[in-house]
């Protein structure tokens, strides 16, 4: 088991690590314990954790409907009526068993029941190993509009088992993967093609590079917890991404995260090129690589002034001003320039791309 920090939040991460989330203060000097676990799937989390760890599974259970349409305040009520209902009170944590939505969710409501309460993670998804579980930022969306409602409110502790991924549906792998590939794109200087292929496959996928991800993640978010600066480089294919993915929610065919940052990626390495002087063979490699693997995201040209208006209506703007994240070149992002609508009408017009001209 390797551990890594964000500030005083111990990551750990590795096989049978979870063994070791058996030993969370349970009840210790007034304070109690309760797991909230992702309600669908509960029948594939709950086996691994229960056999790894018995004292949690005498804790008291709720239930989240953890979904992507129903990642909405609404859908929180229920579950802050019955923690009231059975007395939880300011001195009792939280242990979130579940998927990116679950974390970001129940990191939130943890966040504001009576003023905040501690949680712990045990993330069982890559998306949410990867990235959601780590860094403190939890959130709902708002109508279609993504994470739009949320805080910062770190978590105690973590514990990342790839005992899970056995039982991840194919395309859950998927998505978490892409989250990978954008630490690789935006931390990796030396980063290998050949190894984002087998980050692709779960057959061959390395868990070298989860290691990575989780790492520099805690890395940057211990410097810059409040996203001022570095921490923004995280939302490297967000800004298209988050507009992907609020248009087919919208359109009712939603898409997972990740597969909505993956086409984001492609489309801010585009970006990256007209902008950055990013080389073109970095954005050619992959559109490639993600087209081969996610396909490509459906859009009419109708649907161009709509996925403007929700990149109009990202958090990260200021000002008006959208600001994604470019890449120079592979482990060198800007996050400072803010970006007029002409390229970003331009990258949304041309898309998908003519990847056989390089
Ligand atoms: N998912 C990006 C971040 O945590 O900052």
């Amino acid at each position: 088991m390797e551990t890594v920090f964000d500030q005083q939040c111990a990551v750990h991460i590795g096989e049978g690590c979870l063994r070791a989330a058996d030993e969370i203060p349970i009840r210790r000097q007034g304070r109690t314990c309760v797991l909230v676990c992702e309600r669908h799937a509960a029948p594939l989390i709950l086996p691994p954790l229960m056999e790894n760890c018995p004292r949690l599974s005498k804790l008291p259970l709720y239930y989240l409907d953890a979904s992507e349409p129903g990642k909405q305040i609404e859908t929180l009520l229920p579950l802050w009526h019955e923690w009231a209902r059975d007395g939880l009170d300011r001195h009792t944590s939280v242990i979130l068993v579940g998927g990116g939505v679950l974390c970001d969710m129940g990191g939130f409501a943890a966040s504001v029941y009576k003023r905040g309460i501690p949680f712990y993670a045990i993330p069982t998804t890559l998306l949410a190993m990867a990235d959601a579980s780590v860094g403190g930022k939890t959130a709902v969306d708002l109508g279609e509009i993504k994470n739009i409602l949320g805080n910062f409110h770190r978590s105690e502790a973590v514990w990342i088992d790839p005992v899970f991924l056995k039982t991840l549906p194919r395309n859950e792998f998927l998505s978490g993967a892409a989250e990978i590939l954008k630490m690789q794109f935006i931390g990796n200087p030396g980063l290998s093609f050949a190894e984002l292929e087998k980050c692709l496959d779960p057959g061959t996928f390395p868990l070298s590079l989860l290691h990575f991800a989780i790492a520099e993640k805690a890395r940057i978010t211990g410097i810059d917890f409040y996203e001022e600066n570095i921490r923004k480089t995280l939302n490297f294919g967000h800004t298209f991404g988050h507009a992907f993915e609020a248009l087919a929610l919208k359109q009712n065919r939603p898409i997972a995260h990740g597969q909505a940052v993956a086409h984001g990626m492609v489309c801010e390495l585009y970006l990256s090129c007209l902008l950055a002087g990013c080389p073109k063979h970095l954005f050619v490699q992959t559109a490639r690589l993600i087209n081969r693997h996610y396909g490509i995201f459906r859009y009419g040209k109708e649907d161009i002034p709509e996925l403007l208006g929700y990149m109009l209506n990202d958090k990260k703007n200021r000002n008006g001003q959208i600001f994604p994240v470019l890449l120079q070149d592979a482990g060198k992002s800007l996050y400072t320039e803010s970006v007029g609508t002409d390229p970003l009408l331009q990258t949304l017009n041309t898309y998908p791309f003519n990847t056989d001209l390089d």
